[in-house]
């Protein structure tokens, strides 16, 4: 099994548990929706968190292989799984070495996780080996505001709010990282919302990339 140490997070983990319910409430679970809408078959959900996702995947999903790091994330993800119809099955693992077989997958998940993974390009490359030719790619993610000033601000406070936010950057342009893996993207919406009262509206992502046949 990989060594998960680097990964384990616990003041984060019981902050994201906490805050994740505001955040739900103010406009994240209509994200989630319509990030995994029209999802079927096997999925991978990379960083699956306290696993806020499960009660998003549609019936015809048939297998959800949900990987997380953080210990005590991965054990709140491990209740919330059986409390779905979906099967999910919860691993221990991480993005950069994603415990599955090549292109075992029809569609692998991401949503607020590229933003945190040290090594994106890698984590897109494991991504795409263990989906298959053609495969789809589901991302909802905060990225880099557009606007330069806003930008510039996101820049300055990245290094202290990784340290808090278990390693999250404010900064990230995730869908030229996309791209640059090799995927297609095939819808990208861009949406501004404040998900906690403590934070301005900044900006993010969600869509469908897909891998060439
Ligand atoms: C902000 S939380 C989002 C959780 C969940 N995806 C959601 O939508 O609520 C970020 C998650 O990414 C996970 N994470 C960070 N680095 C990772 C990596 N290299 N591989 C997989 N997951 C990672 C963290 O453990 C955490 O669960």
């Amino acid at each position: 099994m990989a060594d998960l140490s680097v990964f384990q997070h616990p003041r984060f983990a019981r902050m994201y548990e906490r805050i994740s319910a505001e955040s739900e409430q103010r406009g994240t679970a209509e994200r989630r929706d319509a990030t995994l809408a029209g999802l079927a078959g096997r999925v991978i959900e990379v960083g699956a968190g306290n696993g806020l996702n499960f009660t998003h995947y549609p019936e015809k999903v048939t297998e959800v292989v949900a990987v997380e790091p953080e210990d005590r994330l991965r054990a709140l993800a491990e209740q919330a799984a059986t409390t779905v119809s979906v099967p999910i099955r919860v691993v221990a693992g991480h993005a950069g070495a994603l415990p599955a077989e090549d292109g075992t997958f029809d569609a692998a998940v991401t949503s607020l996780v590229l933003c945190s993974v040290a090594d994106v390009p890698a984590a897109l490359a494991e991504i795409r080996r263990v989906l298959r030719p053609g495969g789809e790619l589901r991302f909802f993610e905060h990225v880099r505001s557009a606007n330069p000033a806003f930008g510039l601000l996101q820049d300055a406070l990245t290094p202290v709010w990784s340290r808090a936010g278990g390693g999250c950057h404010l900064n990230r342009d995730t869908a030229a990282a996309i791209r640059a893996a090799g995927f297609d993207l095939q819808s990208l919406d861009r949406v501004y919302y404040a998900p906690l009262r403590f934070v301005p509206p900044h900006a993010h992502i969600l869509g469908r990339a897909r891998l060439p046949r």
